[in-house]
């Protein structure tokens, strides 16, 4: 067998943690299509093929405003455990072992789905796929941060009464000109509430804002964060807090925030001791789930064994699961290393 497909099954078997998954970003277009008939809601599209055609972006906007269309299919609570659940089978067959979500609760209640019915479905399918598979979670409430934050701290009042399903509050949708302070009152109040932070910063935003994350919603991940290189000073404060960045490189692709993978700048993040990890953001938009983004990042940037399991590692220790079972994964993960060394040599 050759090196690079040694590696592609390392990387498909290896344990891994997803990290940044936006579950509306999940729906691949022939479940929209399915439930769309169901709910008998038109779409502009002919066929599924036509959908897929559409899927040419030229920045994040472009692909945003497709992106919500989609989620326009989604009324019932059935329809949201579909969702989820499918997203779940493929982890399951990738080997990916932890999955933290994001859920754009906003997408759905503005127009006039219950906040109760979008986190019932997306709940009930997690709960059901761990029974399954062992797939452990954690579930991500996002704020949409080109609405206010008077919109915002509704829907977190809509949230509490359900604040024993989720962990985290993030923050996505349009980056500029949305800065992190514009919701540091509804970042308090969340973290009042015990929840932890994350925000989608330095993705087509400037370094300022994933300061701003870090120094004013006291952030526990930044969500891209690759635009951190223009400014050193922020790469130092990132390398020695151990700062988790959640990167998602064939999103970056899409949207062209790097004009070709073999140009993208993770391998230079993990070279400077950053806390990099490899997720799929919108995998139904961008053409490919986890393992296909460890596997065209390695090829790529040509990452050597070592890299993709430190990548796999780093996943593990930026979750926001206990200590004891980051501890096991990152023993495994060590293990496989060893193993893959001694066999090479
Ligand atoms: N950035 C911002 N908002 C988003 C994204 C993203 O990559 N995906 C879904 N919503
Ligand atoms: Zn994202």
């Amino acid at each position: 067998m050759s090196h690079s497909s040694n590696l592609e099954a390392l990387i498909r078997q290896m344990p891994k943690a997803e990290l940044h998954l936006h579950i509306e970003g999940s729906l691949e277009p022939e479940l929209m299509f399915a439930i769309a008939q169901r709910n008998q809601i038109p779409l502009r599209f002919p066929s599924v093929d036509a959908v897929r055609e559409a899927y040419n972006f030229h920045n994040l906007q472009s692909f945003l405003d497709i992106y919500y269309e989609g989620a326009q299919v989604l009324l019932h609570e059935r329809d949201f455990y579909d969702l989820t659940r499918a997203y779940l089978d493929k982890m399951a067959s990738e080997n990916v072992r932890h999955v933290e979500i994001f859920f754009d609760p906003q997408t759905h209640t503005d127009r006039g789905v219950p906040f109760e019915t979008v986190i019932r479905g997306i709940h009930r399918a997690l709960i059901d796929a761990q029974t399954a598979y062992g797939i452990s979670f954690r579930l991500i409430l996002c704020f949409l941060r080109h609405l206010s934050e008077e919109a915002a701290m509704q829907t977190l009042e809509q949230a509490l009464p359900f604040k024993q399903w989720i962990d985290a509050v993030g923050l996505d949708s349009s980056e500029l000109g949305h800065p992190p302070e514009k919701f540091k009152t509804v970042f308090d109040r969340a973290r009042n509430e015990g929840l932890l932070t994350v925000a989608h910063a330095g993705e087509e935003g400037p370094p300022d804002y994933i300061w701003q994350a870090l120094d004013l919603l006291k952030v526990s991940r930044i969500d891209h964060g690759v635009r951190c290189l223009e400014d050193p000073k922020l790469v130092e404060r990132l390398r020695q807090e151990r700062m988790p960045l959640t990167v998602c490189p064939l999103s970056n692709i899409k949207l062209c925030v790097f004009p070709e993978m073999g140009q993208h700048n993770l391998k230079i993040l993990l070279e400077k001791g950053l806390c990099v990890t490899v997720n799929s953001d919108d995998p139904a938009y961008f053409g490919g789930y986890l393992t296909e983004n460890y596997r065209a990042t390695q090829q790529a940037l040509n990452l050597s064994v070592a890299e993709v399991i430190q990548l796999a590692k780093n996943s593990f220790e930026a979750s926001f699961m206990p200590l004891d079972i980051k501890q096991a994964y990152i023993r495994e993960l060590d293990a496989l290393l060893q193993d893959s060394l001694s066999k090479t040599s």
